[in-house]
């Protein structure tokens, strides 16, 4: 029987506390001449940015800073923005961009991989919604990561919000993996409490829906369960005390970890149902994957074969006899932890109400991200799951 499975991930990834020393010796062996910087200003006033001018202006590549990413969802707005950078050039002269280096999290990621895109390859970003739509090779990226849960700075994936529609489009394509990542946690010991529990909750969500996916691999279900352990020894302690550098770097590892698991074996439903909340009402990213996660479980349980179910449960600590032991304990421990680190309870903490659920039910029907769920899902089942976790 055919069984292929294809694992992408970026050329080169530096990790580690102190990872970024090892850059320079990268960029130098490139050759390249100018760079497009897409970050935010928070990212600049934390001097982050500063710290890879300094790294630019040593190799005596020239650049540019596009510091217009507002707020925690990457949008249509922000990367038409970013673009103009390219079109718009000072004193009518092109600004020829060799590279793209995002610094943040998985936004302003996201954001630059949408920008990459277009200046190669034009068009409107949403023609590029689905998957391998992307025809000519996009600008390399290099991806500087200071949170630890999109994973998008390892991943083939962008998720752009466009605020006509209220939709959040899933764009996957290979060409568009960094080039480089760098995940050092010096960066990551700045991240506020809430930034740490939503992007950290969103490591959990990562690494159990790869672990069920339908094209889930040795390979990926060894990254998943790493980085489920990870994600429950840690998140607790990186969230209570910023500081803690090792539970920054384990969440790190965790991040990471998670992000090659789900970039080749896929998601599921919880972030299908996730992007539209994301679309229409622009709250955290994990923190609906958070909420929506123990329902998606529960409806996915019957399609999951008992083994894996058990292996979730005895990872997250939480040993159990049964697939429906291993159900009731995954739930509890997920809502748990959740609470430990202030993730509502419910979707109506968060402003979500029930008039919507029947719209953003029937368009998470049609995110790609839906194709590895491992159970088929109608709108009325969506719309279930949702009422459940309001
Ligand atoms: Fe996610």
């Amino acid at each position: 029987m055919e069984n292929t499975h294809n694992f992408i991930m970026p050329r080169t990834n530096l990790m580690g506390v102190g990872a970024l020393k090892d850059l320079p010796t990268l960029l130098l062996s490139w050759k390249l001449k100018k760079a497009l910087i897409v970050t935010d200003k928070n990212i600049i006033s934390l001097g982050y940015a500063e710290m890879i001018e300094t790294i630019l202006k040593s190799l005596f590549i020239s650049y540019d800073i596009f510091d217009g990413v507002l707020h925690p969802n990457p949008t249509v707005s922000f990367v038409q923005d970013g673009l103009s950078y390219f079109h718009k050039g000072i004193n009518m002269l092109k600004r020829d961009y060799a590279f793209i280096i995002s610094i943040g999290g998985g936004t302003n990621h996201d954001c630059a991989k949408a920008i990459a895109i277009l200046a190669t390859n034009g068009r409107a970003i949403s023609d590029y919604e689905g998957y391998n739509k992307v025809t000519k090779p996009v600008l390399p990226q290099i991806a500087i990561n200071t949170t630890a849960g999109s994973g998008s700075e390892v991943s083939s994936f962008t998720i752009i919000a466009d605020e006509s529609r209220k939709v959040k489009m899933t764009i996957g394509d290979p060409e568009i993996t960094p080039f480089i990542s760098v995940n050092d946690p010096m960066f990551m010991s700045t991240m506020p409490r809430e930034v740490t529990a939503s992007s950290g909750i969103d490591v959990v969500v990562h690494a159990i829906e790869s672990y069920i996916s339908t094209e889930a691999s040795p390979i990926t279900d060894h990254l998943a369960l790493g980085a489920l352990k990870l994600a429950f020894d840690y998140l607790d302690r990186a969230y209570n005390n910023g500081n803690d550098l090792e539970a920054r770097e384990q969440m790190m590892y965790a991040a990471a970890m998670a992000g090659m698991a789900f970039n080749n074996a896929g998601l599921g439903l919880t972030h299908a149902m996730a992007h539209q909340l994301g679309g229409f009402y622009t709250g955290p990213h994990g923190v609906y994957n958070g909420v929506l996660l123990p329902y998606v479980i529960e409806f996915n349980c019957p399609s999951v074969p008992e083994d894996r179910m058990m292996k979730i449960s005895e990872t997250i600590g939480q040993k159990a006899g049964s697939k429906g032991e291993a159900m009731k304990k995954i739930h509890k421990a997920i809502r748990k932890l959740c609470t430990e680190i202030g993730i509502p309870e419910g979707l109506k903490q968060m402003g979500v109400a029930e008039g919507v659920l029947e719209e953003l039910s029937q368009n998470a029907l049609k995110d790609i991200i839906t194709f590895t769920n491992p159970r088929q899902a109608s709108r009325e089942d969506i719309i279930n799951m949702f009422k459940n976790a309001l």
